[in-house]
């Protein structure tokens, strides 16, 4: 795979104008995500809550059923941000979710000036893919 260049810059605007379409009627907490693919596309996702708070899916959630729409691949790169424009911190389920979708070397976002952070030090120790492969009984 050809090194990809990664506009943070474009993947924060990205997820705040991705912010602006999020169902958010309980928290008010509006949230957006986006994403670079080893594809070299960008895909996006909001949060979208429901009345039965537990339902509540993530912006990241999203962003992975924009993934698989548009053709899947491999995050590279991912921008998080809440509706005041600022940086999120993915939530633990979906730092396991974006672990599936993107390894322990995928870029998490930590604002303008700061070095982004690797998905494994946001979720060290990660169970993925291959422990079905080498812990199986079967
Ligand atoms: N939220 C996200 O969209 N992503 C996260 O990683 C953390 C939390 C949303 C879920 C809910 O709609 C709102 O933020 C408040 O928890």
């Amino acid at each position: 795979m050809d090194t990809l260049e990664i506009n943070w810059v474009e993947l924060r605007e990205r997820a705040r104008q991705s912010a602006t379409k999020s169902y958010a009627p309980y928290s008010r907490v509006t949230v957006g995500a986006a994403a670079l693919t080893s594809h070299g596309t960008v895909v996006e996702g909001c949060n979208i809550e429901n009345a039965s708070y537990g339902l509540t899916l993530c912006a990241e959630c999203s962003l992975l059923g924009d993934l698989a729409r548009c053709g899947g691949g491999e995050l590279v790169a991912v921008a998080v941000v809440a509706g005041d424009g600022a940086p999120l911190a993915p939530c633990g389920r979906c730092r396991q979710l974006l672990f599936e979708h993107g390894g322990a070397k995928l870029l998490i976002d930590s604002g303008e000036g700061a070095e982004p952070k690797r998905l494994d030090q946001l979720l060290p120790d990660a169970f993925g893919p291959d422990d079905l492969d080498t812990r199986s009984n079967a």
